[in-house]
């Protein structure tokens, strides 16, 4: 069972490291906020996440910050809805534990679930959103390997949608956050628009084990 407490220091221990990736990794359009990834890395972390299966990499912003933070596999999928699939992948190829697939979510994820069952899996779905994330964690929901999920978008209607999870923790309620808050103001220098969302728009993760 992890606790606040036990998340606020894994972040204090691990602020160089939370700094050094804000610092190498470049903000994509449409990408999750640096906290908002930190707090899924560093829950896998904790639970002794094996790999990560992503679905909906886009630019890239999520599916990089994975890839600089563990050693392991990353898999993640996308069916090219903004039409970058090629030029990501390219941009991405330096990165030798990172997996890219081109399809469909519903089915890619599961069968790449069944290729790792003996893995212990962090799944984090940022597209499909709402009511179309949620779908996709319960069609996975059988398989025992997964350790925990990560919903991004989570909040307004999307987060109605997504539900609500007995053991989970968003980045909107921890408040320890607020004094790593500083670590997203590369987002909005990047992209001014993105001030819109106080905090980021949010990343649930619910744990299974
Ligand atoms: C908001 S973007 C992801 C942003 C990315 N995670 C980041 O941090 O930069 C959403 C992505 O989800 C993908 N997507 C949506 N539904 C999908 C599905 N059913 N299967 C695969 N990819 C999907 C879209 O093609 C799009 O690239």
């Amino acid at each position: 069972m992890i606790t606040n407490k036990q998340l606020e220091t894994y972040w204090k221990e691990n602020e160089d490291k939370f700094k050094d990736i804000r610092n190498s990794v470049p903000y994509q359009a449409r990408g999750i906020w640096y906290t908002e990834a930190f707090l899924f890395c560093s829950i896998c972390d904790i639970l002794g996440v094996e790999a990560i299966i992503e679905s909906g990499m886009a630019y890239g912003c999520s599916t990089e910050i994975f890839a600089n933070y563990f050693d392991f596999n990353i898999m993640v999928v996308d069916n090219d809805q903004y039409g970058v699939f090629n030029k990501t992948s390219e941009r991405l190829e330096k990165y030798k534990n990172l997996h890219i697939f081109n399809g469909d979510s519903y089915e890619l994820v599961p069968a790449g679930i069944e290729k790792n069952i003996d893995t212990k899996l962090g799944i984090f779905i940022d597209g499909p959103k709402g009511s179309g994330a949620r779908k996709l964690r319960d069609d996975i929901l059988k398989f025992n390997n997964i350790s925990c999920f990560g919903f991004h978008d989570y909040s307004g209607q999307n987060r109605n949608s997504i539900g609500e999870f007995d053991n989970s923790f968003i980045t909107h309620e921890l408040q320890f956050i607020d004094n790593f808050r500083y670590l997203d103001e590369k987002v909005i220098e990047t992209e001014p628009g993105q001030a819109q969302h106080k905090n980021g728009p949010g990343v649930c993760v619910e744990v299974r084990i």
